[in-house]
């Protein structure tokens, strides 16, 4: 092998640096080694990798199915003759979402399969704030008394972005959108588990985040208060969390099945644009059920029930609760 270094994140629970290698022409060594250090540390910083739309998605490729490779999570519209241009408006749908990334989650757990592991690589970078924050439920599992290790062991939450929007910024995206929003609000509201085994490590891991709501069971107000008092108890260690400043050219790549991640905001009257690549979760583990499931009506009832609630609740959020026009 040549020069490839893993560095553990100092002072922190998880997360290492990894240079000295090409993610472009990776030999089958480094691959094997890249592979163990992401299921030892859950994510891995590659300095000045510099890649763009379709390095980003072979990179992904490597890892199992893309839901989607080397796309555009900007701020601003790429010219197909590679120039930037408009800038979105802060009410657009498009922002909304991104303005909703900025609480904790992890990728597509509204969606019947959730995510397996995602990549964001820098190319235009704003000066201040715009950082990407990451946070280890792994550790924070470890960490959690032996009680509420008990109470949550056979809790299940569930997880949609029509919730999550509503709840967090006082958005009600139109569910019937078309292309990525038709895959992203769609109505249905997925069951999965507060602890997840991970798949291949066998450790367990919390598994909550900004779409999880209505735990079967529980009153509304306890499970409002145990899912936020679990995400708060993630990222209350600062060892438990990492802060990307983003340079161009870096790629960061983590594991969506135990570490938790957000943006942070920034003036989005300036260009930021970054090349994201996410990879499909393993229908052995992370299938929830599929919408034509009989399963899926009580996750269905559940959403418009808690929506209801909400429309009258955040009237004093970011969107007030309104729906974008475009
Ligand atoms: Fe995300």
């Amino acid at each position: 092998m040549g020069d490839l270094r893993i560095t553990p994140l100092e002072g922190k629970t998880f997360g290492a640096t990894v240079t000295g290698v090409e993610l472009r022409t990776l030999s089958s060594e480094e691959f094997a080694a890249i592979r163990a250090a992401f299921l030892e540390y859950g994510m891995l910083v590659f300095p000045g990798q510099h890649l763009d739309e379709a390095a980003s998605a072979d990179f992904g490729r490597l890892w199992g199915e893309l839901e989607f490779g080397g796309q555009a999570l900007a701020n601003q519209r790429k010219h197909k003759d590679g120039s930037y241009g408009e800038i979105y408006d802060i009410e657009s749908q498009l922002m909304r979402t991104n303005v909703g990334n900025e609480i904790w989650h992890t990728d597509s757990t509204y969606k019947p399969l959730s995510s397996k592991c995602a990549m964001l690589s820098a190319v235009i970078v704003v000066e201040e704030g715009g950082q990407t924050e990451f946070a280890d439920q792994r550790a924070a599992y470890a960490g959690l008394d032996e009680a509420t290790k008990k109470r949550i062991a056979v809790l299940s939450a569930y997880h949609s972005t029509n919730y999550s929007q509503a709840n967090d910024i006082g958005d009600f995206p139109q569910s019937n959108g078309e292309g990525v929003y038709g895959t992203v609000y769609h109505g249905e509201a997925y069951l999965r588990p507060l602890v997840k085994i991970h798949p291949e490590t066998g450790i367990p891991n919390l598994f909550v985040g900004r779409h999880a709501f209505g735990i079967p069971g529980l009153p509304r107000d306890e499970s409002r208060a145990l899912l936020k008092s679990l995400i708060d108890f993630v990222v209350s260690d600062e060892r438990r969390v990492y802060r990307q400043e983003w340079t161009p050219g870096d790629t960061v790549f983590w594991d969506n099945r135990f570490v938790l991640h957000r943006a942070r905001p920034y003036d989005y009257s300036k260009p930021r644009y970054m090349i994201g690549t996410r990879v499909a979760g393993d229908p052995a583990t992370e299938l929830a059920y599929y919408p034509e499931d009989p399963r899926a009506e009580a996750g269905r009832e559940a959403l418009a029930a808690e929506l209801e609630i909400l429309r009258n609740e955040v009237k004093d959020r970011r969107y007030g609760a309104t729906t974008a026009a475009r």
